[in-house]
């Protein structure tokens, strides 16, 4: 990572919503702390969310636990707050009402910056909209998260001799190690090669849970299974927890279980919607 580089606020890749609350590299009092032998990956409990908090929630989760390690696919129609409560899992956001664990850590009684901390520390997050920065070459976006984590750059290290070289490794494995792929800004890459730089940001340092919002929604059948069996690879490795959202049904075999999010949420729908699964 060069120094010279400053981070702006709303360039930060992982939670570009809110104000940027942790800065890179020396000075962090505050560890974000875990229960390494809590059961629960994820214990959410009486979750009400609304955007618009005048109005009827969109999200009403009377219960949802995810089992350390397990692997789970999450489907729903699109608009029905997938990516909501995936923002909601990660501390991205609070909820209005409910409680949120992560690893026996209670995210939503963390402040803002905690939340940040928590997630640099714990928490692999391949964004829908993948989230790049844009004035960081290819390398310097993959190695981000060890840089807003000290954790995650021991992890990484334990695999590579450098945080650039777990970097390479990771892009090797999605078809991208190509020198001269590697040099070109992000800016400059396709859509499905954005989609594996995201990813490869999201494993590396090892995270212990890894969310996933349809990250195979821009790949090709080739690259879409390069990019699983270094996702299943990895989790293995590593005993990630790993919460998967996609569109793409074919995929949900390969995972312990399946979780509907139309099924355990008990909002309100909007007559739009209900009146088009009609049809
Ligand atoms: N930033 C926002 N502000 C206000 N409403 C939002 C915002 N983001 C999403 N919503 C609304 O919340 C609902 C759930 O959106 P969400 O993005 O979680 O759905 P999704 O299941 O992930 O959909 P998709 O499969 O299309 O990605 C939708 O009605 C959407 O319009
Ligand atoms: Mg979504």
């Amino acid at each position: 990572m060069e120094s010279g580089i400053r981070l702006r606020a709303k360039d930060y890749p992982m939670n570009p919503s809110t104000p940027f609350s942790i800065t890179p590299e020396k000075g962090h009092e505050w560890t974000a702390p875990i229960h390494e032998r809590a059961a629960l990956a994820v214990d959410v409990s009486d979750l009400q969310f609304g955007w618009d908090t005048a109005a009827d929630p969109i999200l009403d989760i009377m219960a949802l636990q995810i089992a350390r390690e397990e692997r789970v696919f999450i489907e729903g129609p699109s608009g029905s707050g997938k990516s909501t409560l995936l923002s909601l899992l990660a501390g991205v956001m609070t909820a209005q009402k409910g409680a949120v664990s992560v690893l026996g850590q209670r995210v939503d009684a963390l402040s803002g910056a905690q939340r940040d901390r928590f997630r640099a520390d714990h928490i692999g997050f391949i964004f829908q909209m993948f989230n790049l920065v844009p004035y960081l070459s290819l390398i310097e976006n993959v190695t981000l998260p060890c840089r807003f984590s000290k954790r995650r750059r021991k992890r990484a290290l334990r695999r590579s001799a450098s945080v650039g070289a777990e970097a390479v490794r990771l892009m090797a494995h999605l078809n991208m190690a190509d020198p001269d792929l590697l040099k070109r800004p992000v800016t400059e890459l396709s859509v499905g090669q954005q989609q594996r730089v995201a990813a490869a940001r999201a494993l590396i340092g090892a995270p212990e849970i890894l969310i996933a919002d349809e990250p195979t929604s821009s790949l090709d059948a080739h690259h879409r299974e390069a990019f699983i069996c270094l996702l299943f690879d990895e989790c293995a490795k590593e005993t990630t927890t790993l919460v998967f959202v996609s569109h793409d049904n074919s995929l949900a075999t390969m995972f312990d279980r399946t979780v509907s999010l139309t099924q355990i949420n008990h909002a309100r729908r909007p007559r739009i919607q209900i009146v088009k699964e009609a049809m």
